[in-house]
């Protein structure tokens, strides 16, 4: 794997989250995010309107995904992950601004993330997030989690 950023971001599809994708994107979760929504409830999400999945795929393999859930013009990220051979190379962005392309009249944008994820914080930091609250013993191992919101003025 010696792909550019842009070269991988140009073979990179974003798309809707399918019923096909579901178990590539549990293995996904399972495999470097640690936790899953689980294939249930995945498939019976598929078609709501407040929460929604986006897969990135390149050669129709998915290789990350982000989920929201979104009401009026507020939305949370449920779980986001890009496989870790193609993370840093833009994809997790894509998946990123798909959210507010799909909903151009957000105002704010929330999730939790654990304080010992550099890499996620960094990228949250980024885009411009900023810590409003922590919630203690969030996390099964006790761990708390800082909660993140971004606003879009
Ligand atoms: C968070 C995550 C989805 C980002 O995906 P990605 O495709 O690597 O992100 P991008 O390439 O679009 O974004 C790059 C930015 O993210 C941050 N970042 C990504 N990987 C990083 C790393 N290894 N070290 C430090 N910062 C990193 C940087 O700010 C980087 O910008 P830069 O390259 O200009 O410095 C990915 O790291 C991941 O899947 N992590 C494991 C799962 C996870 O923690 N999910 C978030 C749960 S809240």
């Amino acid at each position: 794997m010696c792909q550019t950023t842009y070269e991988v971001k140009s073979m990179v599809k974003i798309s809707p989250l399918t019923k096909a994708d579901i178990k590539a994107v549990v293995l996904l979760e399972e495999a470097f995010l640690k936790e899953t929504l689980g294939e249930e409830l995945l498939e019976s999400e598929l078609n709501s309107n407040i929460t929604k999945f986006y897969v990135a795929k390149i050669d129709n393999k998915v290789v990350g995904y982000i989920g929201r859930y979104a009401y009026l013009d507020e939305a949370e990220i449920l779980n986001f992950v890009v496989d870790e051979k193609y993370q840093r190379k833009g994809i997790g962005q894509s998946l990123f601004d798909q959210i507010k392309k799909d909903l151009p009249t957000l105002k704010r944008i929330t999730l939790e993330v654990r304080p010992s994820n550099a890499k996620a914080i960094n990228f949250y930091t980024k885009n411009g997030f900023q810590n409003i609250s922590i919630r203690k013993n969030y996390y099964q191992n006790g761990e708390d989690a800082l909660v993140l919101m971004k606003e879009y003025l």
